[in-house]
């Protein structure tokens, strides 16, 4: 079984020693409840570098007073287990405090980027995303840092502050990986009830149905925003946001004649869902 750090100095001593050997670090910060998204980020990031690092920390600086994080679902044995057999050498894991101290008052805002979409629905969410993941850089140092493109705008975020604050690692975004029928793999999924996940397959036909029109010849944003909508109210899934958007500034098009990326949140049930696709 691979090690399981709680605190930073351990990190840094790891990564002192890798460094020390010439090796290349990649780092896969996560949230825990794994999944396949997740693994096929360590693979890559074994890919990358000699050496494969995770985290797993429910950090609740991004999730606002009325979300899940007190439910999110939390199995450490578990996911160092999965983490160990996609190639990663070891795993931080460490407690609330020692990620923010006593007294923490000092947080990284990406204020445009943020603006928007999520950032919209789930006020603070960014702040606690970028927070974290700065953090996670101070400890890890890494070469190379992989995060899925499911959270397409957290990639977007992570991507603007490294540049912004001249970080020396290298930020790789990896496709989203779906189930057989279409499904976006999330750790919410689990919270699904079989129905709730029949209407979940929402998303992602949405997405089709958008890419379908687009790959005629639909060039109105409005018009494929109008597709994806019909196919969530078909599939009883409440349309939290759909957006048609530049994938680098994440501002909303118009007219569809450059690449363009379709942003969607939904509930389905209790639960909020996010998709996206390139159109
Ligand atoms: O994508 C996630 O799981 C989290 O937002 C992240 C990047 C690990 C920061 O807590």
């Amino acid at each position: 079984m691979i090690d399981i750090l709680r605190t930073a100095d351990e990190v840094r001593a790891r990564v002192r020693a890798i460094h020390r050997k010439g090796q290349r670090l990649a780092l896969v910060p996560t949230m825990g409840a794994l999944h396949e998204g997740h693994l096929s980020l360590v693979r890559e990031g074994r890919r990358l570098a000699e050496v494969c690092a995770a985290s797993i920390f429910v950090n609740p600086a991004q999730f606002g007073p009325r979300e899940d994080l007190s439910r999110y679902p939390r199995d450490e044995a578990g996911d160092v287990a999965k983490c160990a057999s996609a190639g990663a050498a070891f795993v931080w894991a460490p407690d609330t405090r020692e990620v923010y101290p006593e007294g923490y008052q000092t947080y990284v805002e990406v204020s445009e980027l943020s603006r928007r979409w999520c950032g919209e629905k789930r006020p603070g969410h960014f702040r606690g995303v970028a927070t974290v993941v700065a953090k996670l850089f101070c400890a890890f140092e890494p070469d190379v840092a992989l995060f899925g493109e499911k959270d397409f705008q957290q990639l977007a975020v992570i991507r603007r502050m490294v540049r912004d604050l001249g970080m020396a690692v290298e930020v790789v975004g990896m496709p989203i990986v779906r189930e057989a029928d279409g499904l976006a793999l999330s750790s919410r999924n689990i919270y699904l009830s079989a129905t709730e996940r029949r209407s979940a397959l929402g998303l992602s036909r949405a997405l089709q149905a958008a890419a379908h029109l687009k790959a005629n010849g639909e060039t109105s944003a409005s018009r494929l925003v109008e597709a994806a909508s019909a196919e969530l109210r078909a599939a009883d899934a409440r349309v939290d946001y759909v957006a048609v958007v530049d994938p680098t500034t994440l501002e909303p098009m118009d007219l569809v004649d450059r690449p363009a990326r379709m942003l969607i949140a939904a509930h389905v049930g209790k639960t909020r869902l996010i998709d996206n696709a390139a159109l």
